[in-house]
């Protein structure tokens, strides 16, 4: 038995976000809308726009720019008490991963007053949310359409609240809004897309006929398009096609849901702040070759459907091709993780069974300090 499930709504416009007007139409009761985004998102005036529309249509909106990259407990409740005392009747999560998952977690807080620590795990999140547009700006975690939000708790621990209360009543896909992106945030959080759909097409509990589709699609769309995005960031069929890809990517893994190459990077985030599609992109490769025995049809799948080889090993060598030239750093030791962070690092990625226990070949302990080892 398979089951699938995603966002309804889901609009794609280049240049769609300076008309927010339009785009929220039909899902604000009270003309009193609040944005969630961050400060370096806020600054690039990639809103700007579209809260010009808004206004001129009526709306009041409060802005609320606090959000941080791994957004930490903190400051999604800090959200969440000025938007209720707002009275917000709509919700936009504007911006990459971090905005939209505290987007996320905010409008279900907001809508059924459920306390957050009741709310991680699997289906946990129960109840009424507000309403709630997502609109991305980083063509990388796919939050947009998946029913995952992924909060700091504590100084590093990374918790998932994963509940289908979470999915958004509209998204809107504006790749404009990717043109400032940088090109290393363009190549890792690209990387971290291809990771989601990688994993789900090797996810071995709800590997379905619908994210196997979804994967494929992705990957051909951003292997073909991910190193023209990082040379020439105002190419528009190159970031068009890494945003749709992302979002695809993101239907796909909602469904089937990651495993190893996510469990082993989570410690890299949460000990050292590494970004989370870099932290994918350094352990992607090593843990691929690991899962080889168990995933080689699978892995020789998807290089058939890209077109660069016929085995397993086809796949891990065009990924590692795609790192080289989108200039992701390869080594523990360049983004300052030292050897003596290894054995803690493995013992935090041991307790993210929500992700290993979808991975093809079982990990262990022992395994894991030998990936961080080979990768140091
Ligand atoms: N909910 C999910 O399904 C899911 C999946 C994977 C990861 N995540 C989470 O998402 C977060 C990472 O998200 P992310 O990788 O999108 O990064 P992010 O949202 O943390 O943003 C990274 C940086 O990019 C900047 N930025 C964003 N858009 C920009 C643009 N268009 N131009 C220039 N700069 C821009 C931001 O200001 C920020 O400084 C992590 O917390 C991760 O755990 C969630
Ligand atoms: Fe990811």
């Amino acid at each position: 038995m398979h089951s699938f499930q995603t966002v309804a709504d889901i609009r794609i416009e280049p240049g769609g976000a300076a008309k927010l007007d339009y785009y929220v139409d039909g899902l604000c009761k009270n003309k009193r809308i609040a944005i969630v985004t961050d400060k370096g998102v806020r600054g690039l005036g990639l809103m700007d726009a579209g809260i010009a529309a808004l206004k001129e249509a009526g709306y009041d909106v409060i802005i609320f720019d606090k959000v941080v990259a791994d957004p930490p407990e903190e400051i999604v409740l800090k959200g969440a008490t000025a938007i209720r005392k707002f009275n917000a009747g709509l919700i936009i999560g504007f911006g990459g991963g971090s905005p939209m998952d505290t987007a996320k977690v905010i409008a279900h807080l907001v809508g059924c007053d459920q306390p957050l620590e009741t709310m991680y795990g699997v289906g946990n999140a129960k109840g009424p949310s507000l309403p709630l547009l997502l609109i991305p700006t980083t063509s990388g975690t796919g939050s947009e359409v998946t029913n995952v939000a992924i909060i700091t708790t504590g100084k590093t621990a990374k918790k998932g609240v994963v509940a289908d209360s979470l999915y958004a009543d509209r998204v809107l896909l504006d790749a404009e809004l990717t043109f400032g992106l940088p090109p290393s945030i363009t190549a890792s959080t690209g990387i971290d897309a291809m990771v989601h759909a990688i994993e789900a097409y090797t996810s071995i509990r709800e590997k379905n006929p619908l994210s196997d589709a979804l994967a494929l699609t992705a990957l051909r769309k951003m292997r073909n398009s991910i190193v023209t995005a990082v040379n020439d960031g105002k190419d528009i069929d190159a970031r068009d096609d890494m945003l749709i890809g992302a979002m695809l990517a993101g239907q796909a893994f909602s469904n089937a849901p990651c495993a190893a190459v996510h469990a082993l990077a989570y410690p890299l985030g949460g000990f050292f702040h590494v970004p989370h599609g870099l932290s994918n992109a350094l352990v992607l490769t090593e843990v691929m070759k690991y899962n080889l025995p168990k995933a080689e049809h699978w892995y020789g799948e998807i290089a058939k459907d890209l077109g660069v080889g016929q085995t397993g090993v086809s796949l891990i060598d065009e990924m590692l091709r795609l790192k080289d030239e989108t200039h992701v750093p390869k080594t523990l030791t360049e983004v300052n993780i030292p050897q003596d962070a290894i054995p803690m690092m493995a013992e935090d990625a041991m307790t993210k069974d929500r992700l290993l226990m979808n991975n093809a070949r079982e990990m262990t302990y022992d395994a894991t300090v030998k990936i961080y080892e080979t990768i140091l």
